[in-house]
C-alpha cells in the first residue's frame, strides 16, 4: 500500500533547493555548471562528490553514490523513505497527500498524532521547567556538578518535572486533552484519590525520541538515593516501546552514518557525556539487555557497532546472548569493556573522550571477546576445568566464521591458553555436522562451519546487490521510463544470479510484481517483494534513474576490467579502456561537469 500519492512526492522533490540541502552536510562550492564539495559518504580530503542544483541529483565520483534529493536525506539521516519524505515536505512546506487511507487507519494515525503532540507538550513543558523554575535549582546543580554544560543540555531537550502534584495533568486538561489520553501516553496515572496524578514528578527528564527526535516517553531521574526507583521510565503504551528504544538515536544517525560506525553504551548519562566530548555517534540502550530489536536498530545506523559494556558479569551474559544476532543482520559487532567500576561518562569527564576513544580502539569481535572471558573464568590448573574449557571452547571456535581472520585468532589465543594444538580446537568442528557440535552449553543453535560463512564476502556481496536493488525499484518508480531502463540491464550489471533472476521476474511482470512469485523460493520472492513495495511507495526522477544506471554501468566495466587485467587479456583491455571513458564523460555531463 502506497503511503504519499506520487504527485505529492514529486511536489517535494521540485520544491527542494539541492544546494541548500546538500550544503548543510558539506561545503558546496561552484565549478562550472556544479557544486562540488567533500563527500559526506566517505572520508576524503579533496572533494569528488558534486550536486547538480536542475536537476536535483548528487554523485561522488569517489564512492559512486548517487541519486535524488530523498535519497540523500535516506542516507545522511539514516531514515527509510516515508520518513525522508515527510522531512522534506515539512522542511519545503509542501503538503503531503495520502493515497486513500481506510477509515480505520484514518482513526488510529489522528490518535497517535494527537498522543504525541501531547508528549511533546510535556516535553517542552519540563524543559522549560528545568532552565527557569525556583524549583529546578538542585537538579541543575546536579547536572553541571556532573560535567554537563547547557548545551548539551539543550541539545537533548532535558527537563525536570514539577514536584506538584498534577502540573501536567491540569495544564494539558485545560487545552482539552482527556483524562484517559494523558494515561495512554505516560503522563498520567490514577491517583489514591480518584481522578489523575502525574506520573512523573520533582525528576530530571530525559526525552526518548525516535529517530526523527519526536518524542515517545521520558527516562526521569530522582534526584536522592531515597527516592526509588532512581530511574523511573513511560512504561509500554501505544506510542512507547522500551524494547525498540535506543535514547539518543536521532542526534546520532546523522554523523553515525558518515562516520560509519555507532556505538551503544548503558544509560542516559554516558550519551550526554560522550556527546559532549564529541562522539556524537553514541546512543544508550537504556540498561544491560540489548534486545534484538535494538540490534536491528542500530545495524540501521552504521555498518560497524560498538558495544561498551560494564565490567560485571551478568550485564554481559544478556548482552552476548543477544549479540549473536548480530550475524545474521550482518551487522559487524565489537565489543569494548569498561575499566572496573566504571562507566562512559566517569571515564569522559576523568580522562576526556580521548580515553574512551582509545577503549573502542581495543574493541573485539565478538568470538575474540568471549574467548577471552572463557579464558578468565576456567579454572586451567585441574584435568577437569580445562576439560570444561576446551568443550566451551569448540562452539565459540566454531560461531566465528570460517576461514576468517577472526577464527585464526581466536583459534591461537585459545589454543595458547588452553595449552592444546590449535587443530585440535578446529578440526573436529569442521568435520562435525550442523546440529551436534553446533549446540552450545545454552542449547541455543551456534553457527558452524558447515553453514555458509556470512561475514566479509557477504557483506560486500550485499552492498553490491544494494544499489542494483535499488535501481530495480527506482524503475518500478519511474514508471514512462522505468521499463526501457529496466531492459537495459544485463547479465554483467547484476552481481549475482539471485539478483537476475529478480530482473526476470520483474521485467516479466513489470505491472504487477507481486504476482505469480514463486512459492519454491523464498529468497526471490523476498527479494522482489523488496523492490515491488519500494517501487510502489517510492518515486524517481528520470535523471536519478539515469544515474545510478550509469553507475552499474561502471562498475560494470570495472569488474570486466579487473578480470581481463588477471587474464591477461590486453585486447579486452583496450575495448574497455574507451567503454570507462564514455561513460564517466556521461556522468560529467549529466552532473553538470565538463572536463
Ligand atoms: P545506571 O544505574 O548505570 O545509571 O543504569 P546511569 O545512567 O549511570 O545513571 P547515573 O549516572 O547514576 O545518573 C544505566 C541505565 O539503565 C537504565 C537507565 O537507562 C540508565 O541510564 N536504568 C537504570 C533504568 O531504566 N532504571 C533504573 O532504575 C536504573
Ligand atoms: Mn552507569
Amino acid at each position: 500500500m502506497a503511503l504519499y500519492t506520487r504527485e505529492s512526492i514529486e511536489r517535494v522533490r521540485d520544491a527542494v533547493d539541492m544546494v541548500e540541502l546538500v550544503g548543510a552536510r558539506t561545503d558546496l562550492r561552484r565549478v562550472g555548471g556544479s557544486y562540488t564539495g567533500l563527500c559526506p559518504f566517505h572520508e576524503e580530503r579533496t572533494p569528488s562528490f558534486s550536486v547538480n542544483a536542475e536537476k536535483k541529483v548528487f554523485y561522488c565520483f569517489g564512492c559512486g553514490e548517487s541519486g535524488d534529493a530523498i535519497r540523500f536525506v535516506e542516507a545522511t539521516e539514516a531514515l527509510d523513505f516515508p520518513a525522508a519524505v515527510e522531512m522534506l515536505a515539512d522542511r519545503y512546506g509542501v503538503e503531503l497527500r495520502r493515497e486513500n487511507e481506510d477509515p480505520r487507519a484514518e482513526q488510529r494515525r489522528r490518535r497517535r498524532e494527537r498522543l504525541l503532540a501531547l508528549v511533546e507538550r510535556a516535553a517542552a513543558y519540563y524543559e522549560r521547567y528545568l532552565w527557569e523554575s525556583g524549583d529546578a535549582r538542585a537538579a541543575r546543580d546536579y547536572l553541571s556538578g556532573r560535567g554537563l554544560g547547557e548545551q548539551v543540555l539543550r541539545d537533548f531537550r532535558i527537563g525536570f518535572s514539577p514536584p506538584a502534584w498534577d502540573r501536567v495533568v491540569a495544564a494539558a486538561g485545560r487545552d482539552g486533552y482527556r483524562a484517559e489520553e494523558l494515561a495512554a501516553a505516560g503522563l498520567a496515572q490514577p491517583g489514591r484519590n480518584g481522578g489523575f496524578i502525574d506520573r512523573f514528578r520533582g525528576r530530571i527528564m530525559f526525552p526518548l525520541a525516535d529517530a526523527r527526535g519526536r518524542v515517545l516517553g521520558f527516562g526521569a531521574r530522582s534526584l536522592s538515593e531515597a527516592e526509588r526507583p532512581k530511574y523511573l521510565n513511560t512504561s509500554e503504551n501505544e506510542l512507547y516501546h522500551k524494547g525498540r528504544q535506543l535514547f539518543g538515536i536521532h542526534r546520532a544517525r546523522g554523523m553515525a552514518a558518515k562516520r560509519g560506525r555507532i556505538v551503544a553504551v548503558e544509560g542516559y548519562t554516558d550519551v550526554l557525556a560522550l556527546h559532549q566530548g564529541g562522539i556524537t555517534e553514541s546512543v544508550a540502550i537504556m540498561g544491560t539487555a540489548l534486545t534484538q530489536e535494538q540490534l536491528a536498530e542500530l545495524g540501521r545506523a552504521a555498518g560497524t557497532v560498538y558495544l561498551a559494556m560494564d565490567a560485571d558479569r551478568s550485564g554481559q551474559e544478556a548482552m552476548l546472548r543477544a549479540a549473536r544476532g548480530a550475524r545474521e543482520r550482518d551487522v559487524e559487532l565489537l565489543v569494548a569493556e569498561m575499566p572496573e567500576g566504571t562507566d562512559p561518562a566517569e571515564l569522559v569527564s576523568s580522562d576526556g573522550a580521548e580515553a574512551f576513544e582509545r577503549l573502542l580502539d581495543g574493541a573485539l569481535s565478538v568470538p575474540e571477546f568471549e574467548a577471552r572471558r572463557l579464558v578468565a573464568s576456567a579454572d586451567l590448573r585441574t584435568p577437569h576445568g580445562r576439560d570444561r574449557a576446551i568443550d566451551a571452547a569448540r562452539p565459540l571456535v566454531g560461531s566465528a566464521p570460517a576461514n576468517s581472520a577472526t577464527r585464526d585468532e581466536v583459534v591461537r589465543f585459545l589454543a595458547d591458553k588452553l595449552d592444546v594444538e590449535p587443530s585440535f580446537l578446529t578440526t573436529q568442528i569442521e568435520e562435525r555436522p550442523i546440529g551436534v557440535a553446533d549446540r552450545g552449553a545454552d542449547g541455543a543453535r551456534r553457527h558452524g562451519a558447515a553453514r555458509a560463512p556470512r561475514a566479509g564476502v557477504s557483506r560486500d556481496r550485499d552492498a553490491a546487490s544494494r544499489k542494483e536493488r535499488t535501481f530495480i525499484a527506482m524503475c518500478l518508480a519511474e514508471r514512462r521510463h522505468g521499463r526501457e531502463y529496466l531492459s537495459r540491464l544485463d547479465d554483467g550489471h547484476l552481481s549475482s544470479d539471485a539478483m537476475r533472476a529478480v530482473r526476470d521476474h520483474v521485467a516479466r511482470h513489470f505491472d504487477d510484481p507481486l504476482v505469480d512469485l514463486p512459492a519454491d523460493d523464498p529468497m526471490l520472492s523476498a527479494l522482489v517483494t523488496e523492490v515491488a513495495l519500494r517501487g510502489e511507495r517510492e518515486a524517481s526522477s528520470q535523471d536519478a534513474l539515469r544515474l545510478t544506471f550509469l553507475e552499474l554501468e561502471l562498475q560494470r566495466i570495472e569488474r570486466e576490467l579487473r578480470h581481463a587485467t588477471r587474464e591477461r587479456d590486453f585486447e579486452r583491455q583496450r575495448d574497455l579502456w574507451p567503454a570507462r571513458e564514455g561513460v564517466k564523460v556521461q556522468i560529467n555531463e549529466l552532473m553538470g561537469q565538463t572536463q
